[in-house]
């Protein structure tokens, strides 16, 4: 992205490294997150301001470990390592290191020992909370650097050559566990790099638009419509960077809740003029699905169903050259660790998926942000609240809020209980306080008593979580009122449910999704 000030920020695979890239922004300063493997051409192509090596799980002494390319150090730009970056720079320069077997995890004490620029603001008497994650650590720093904070495990926690303005720290200040992280951050943009920091939301919006125009040309895109905030933000971004090149596709599964995805539809419809290929394709995606009770299988049903529709879609579109998805950074970590893929939890992300069989270069502009900063751009973009504060809705939808079979009564039973949750969230005042809240249906059957009959019929479960990437959550501590009326007006208005449970579990170990 051509913007004045840039830090980069060399990942060596650590679960945090998006944090460092979050601070940066906040803080006012562009960044961009990439992997260790970067040729140094490339990355002296973006004409950093400054550079930030990232934690990570390797131990510099590893056969295959991954390296800090010495001509990082050779820009004569500053640099800050964290915990496998301090390593790095140790081993680079001629410290020593120590290894170790053990990791050390958790909370730490930090004495600052030096007057330094890092420290800038932090009182420097007393201690400091350090958030730790290790096993190597540096015994004796290289010659040229001062050791500037110290632990009771770790002698060299800090180190710097304030001359060739390089820092490096063995905890990590990116997390909120390090009480005075993010000033530290900011220290070393403004007091060591001596950066602006003028940069926003909307100069991102601004900027992505002018090199979405730069990069695709007079090239054809297309976009998936989920109705959801990141694929909207996404096309709105294209519409105005390409305008009729984009070509936009909104699939029906059958699997949408009550109005799900057709309100925003028709919003960016009316509104940005799109290219819009509406296509209705329920009963392709519900035959297939008729008999099918794993989650997994239902999950891979409807992916591939997805593509089909959609490719056979596009393909109508003749010359198209990109694939446009709205990625965000989180989708991007739980499908792909720095080595390769990591642990399949669910799997639903289906980062990589279509642009491979599709053979379309991807265009994934908002692949280093948060939801939340989604919204932000969302913003800037002056979408209207209803599109910005939306609940995220997973791609295979209801299926997967059905356990077991899907069948035509159950999806009714559903969409009607849900529509109540959404309704009483937005009476309530809920609906934007909360992550997502949503009806699961459970079709087993349970006794109940309806005037003088005896019932037995089917659970609603009902799903209202707090999260801020929906990585980890909690149950949200709606007030009784807001339950009891949910719940009482599902029995009332909802045939075919008789109970009303709220599932108070975290995740993790739970999921926020059922299946
Ligand atoms: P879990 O259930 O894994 O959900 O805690 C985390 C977030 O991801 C959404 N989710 C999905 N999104 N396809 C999607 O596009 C899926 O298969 C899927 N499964 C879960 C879920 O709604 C929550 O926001």
């Amino acid at each position: 992205m051509d913007v004045q000030e840039k830090v980069v920020i060399v990942d060596y695979g650590s679960q945090v490294t998006q944090l460092i890239a979050r601070r940066v922004r906040e803080a006012g300063v562009y960044s961009e997150i990439h992997p260790c493997t970067i040729p140094l051409d490339d990355l002296k192509a973006m004409q950093p301001s400054a550079v930030i090596l990232s934690g990570g799980p390797a131990s510099v002494s590893d056969e295959d470990s991954p390296q800090l390319d010495a001509g990082i150090l050779g820009l004569g730009i500053p640099v800050l390592g964290i915990c496998y970056g301090m390593q790095l720079i140790a081993n680079e320069l001629g410290g020593s290191l120590a290894q170790s077997s053990d990791r050390e995890y958790g909370r730490a004490d930090l004495s600052l020992l030096a007057d330094s620029p890092l420290w800038d603001g932090l009182p420097k008497e007393g201690v400091h909370k350090v958030w730790m994650s290790h096993g190597d650590k540096v015994l004796a720093p290289p010659p040229g650097f001062e050791v500037i904070g110290r632990t009771k495990n770790v002698d060299v926690a800090a180190m710097a050559d304030e001359n060739r303005r390089f820092y490096a720290v063995q905890f990590h200040p990116e997390v909120h566990h390090t009480e005075d992280g993010a000033q530290m951050l900011r220290n070393f943009l403004f007091k060591v790099a001596g950066l602006k920091g003028d940069w926003s939301m909307s100069s991102f919006a601004e900027a992505v638009i002018g090199e979405l125009r730069e990069k695709i040309g007079d090239r054809k895109v297309v976009c998936g419509l989920s109705g959801g905030i990141d694929s909207t933000v996404v096309a709105v971004l294209l519409s105005k960077a390409i305008g009729d090149n984009l070509h936009c596709i909104f699939v029906d599964n059958g699997l949408l809740r009550a109005g799900e995805g057709t309100e925003v539809v028709g919003y960016l419809d009316e509104h940005f003029k799109l290219q819009l290929h509406y296509v209705q394709a329920q009963e392709e995606f519900l035959s297939k699905l008729r008999g099918v009770d794993d989650p997994e299988e239902k999950r891979k049903i409807i992916g591939r169903t997805f593509i089909e529709v959609f490719e056979r879609e596009a393909k109508d579109i003749k010359d198209v050259s990109y694939l446009a998805q709205g990625t965000l950074y989180p989708d991007v970590i739980e499908s792909v660790s720095f080595k390769g893929p990591s642990a399949v939890i669910k799997s639903h992300h289906n980062v990589g998926g279509l642009p491979d069989i599709m053979e379309l270069d991807l265009v994934e502009p908002l692949r280093e942000l948060f939801k939340d900063e989604v919204r932000k751009v969302a913003v800037e973009l002056g979408l209207p609240d209803f599109v910005i504060w939306r609940h995220p809705f997973p791609g295979p939808g209801l299926a997967i809020r059905i356990l077991g079979e899907i069948t035509d009564e159950r999806l009714e039973i559903l969409r009607q209980a849900d529509r109540i949750v959404q309704d009483e969230l937005h009476a309530s005042d809920w609906y934007r306080k909360v992550w997502q809240g949503f009806a699961v249906l459970l079709p087993l059957k349970t006794v109940g008593v309806m005037g003088d009959d005896r019932t037995y019929e089917h659970v609603i479960a009902l799903r209202v979580v707090d999260s801020v990437d929906a990585m980890t959550a909690d149950w949200t501590r709606l007030p009784s009122e807001v339950l009891a009326r949910i719940s009482s007006r599902i029995i009332n208005e909802v045939k075919g449910v008789n109970r009303v449970v709220y599932d108070i579990s975290s995740k993790p170990p739970s999921t926020i999704e059922w299946e």
